[in-house]
């Protein structure tokens, strides 16, 4: 049986992934910040706060510990917290960069060493963090968010610094899950949570060249 780990099973676009993924018969190791554990067959919670560095170290030996080889590890945990702003708030740049970036990065590296070979990193990403969509074809994002669009930026950079460091032995991807009706992409979106994680799986499941950017089995330009 595979396993996956996904970040931020509780709610949103991570809830319908571990879905997914359970459906598809894969063990799902998650984790959960606000969020309850969810006790079923097949699936494992950890606490998790991406924001805390003594939680990412107790939270990475935890599932270190539980023995399991991880085949597709899937960041998907992150945080909106520049909504309203259409100028870099400093607070909320530095709150948003220790989740969606420190934090996400911290972790993964912690879990190298138990990522299977020939395994797949797969970075929730977000056209909101492409410096060639910005302004141009996302143009419900424009003059809006820039702590949010600078932490998905850099998160994409990270992606091609670890698939270099990885060089095609875990395959590392930045994924954009789609506009989707979550408590963060809001009620008005385009996608379900569960049409996100369709496209999302397709991706995690195959081996695309190491070190781009999906959506919707296309590449999405940096
Ligand atoms: N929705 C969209 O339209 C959209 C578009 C582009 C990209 N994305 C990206 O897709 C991913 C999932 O977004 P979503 O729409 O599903 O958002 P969401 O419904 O707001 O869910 C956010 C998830 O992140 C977790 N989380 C928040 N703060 C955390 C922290 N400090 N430590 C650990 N986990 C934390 C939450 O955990 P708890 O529930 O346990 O608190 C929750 O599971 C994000 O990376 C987001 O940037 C979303």
């Amino acid at each position: 049986m595979k396993t996956v780990l996904i970040t931020g099973v509780g709610k949103g676009i991570g809830k319908a992934l571990k879905e997914k993924f359970l459906d598809e018969g894969y063990f799902v190791i998650g984790t959960f910040f606000t969020g309850r554990p969810d006790p079923q067959e097949h699936l494992k919670d950890f606490s998790l706060d991406l924001s805390n560095p003594a939680s990412i170290a107790s939270c990475a030996t935890a599932i270190t510990n539980f023995g399991r080889n991880i085949d597709i590890l899937i960041n998907c945990a992150g945080v909106l917290k520049d909504e309203d702003e259409t100028s870099v708030v400093a607070d909320k740049l530095r709150e948003t960069l220790e989740v969606n970036l420190i934090g996400t990065i911290d972790f993964t590296q912690r879990l190298l060493p138990i990522m299977q070979d020939k395994g797949h990193i797969v970075n929730i990403s977000s056209t909101a963090g492409s410096l060639m969509l910005t302004g141009k074809h996302a143009s419900h994002l424009e003059g809006r968010y820039p702590a949010y669009k600078i932490s998905k930026a850099a998160l994409n950079m990270y992606t091609v610094t670890l698939a270099k460091q990885l060089d095609g032995q875990v395959t590392v991807s930045s994924v954009h899950p789609g506009w989707v009706k979550t408590d963060m992409g809001g009620e008005d979106a385009d996608l379900t949570p569960e049409q996100s994680a369709e496209g999302i799986y397709n991706v995690a499941v195959s081996r695309p060249p190491t070190g781009g950017f999906w959506f919707a089995g296309e590449s999405v330009p940096w």
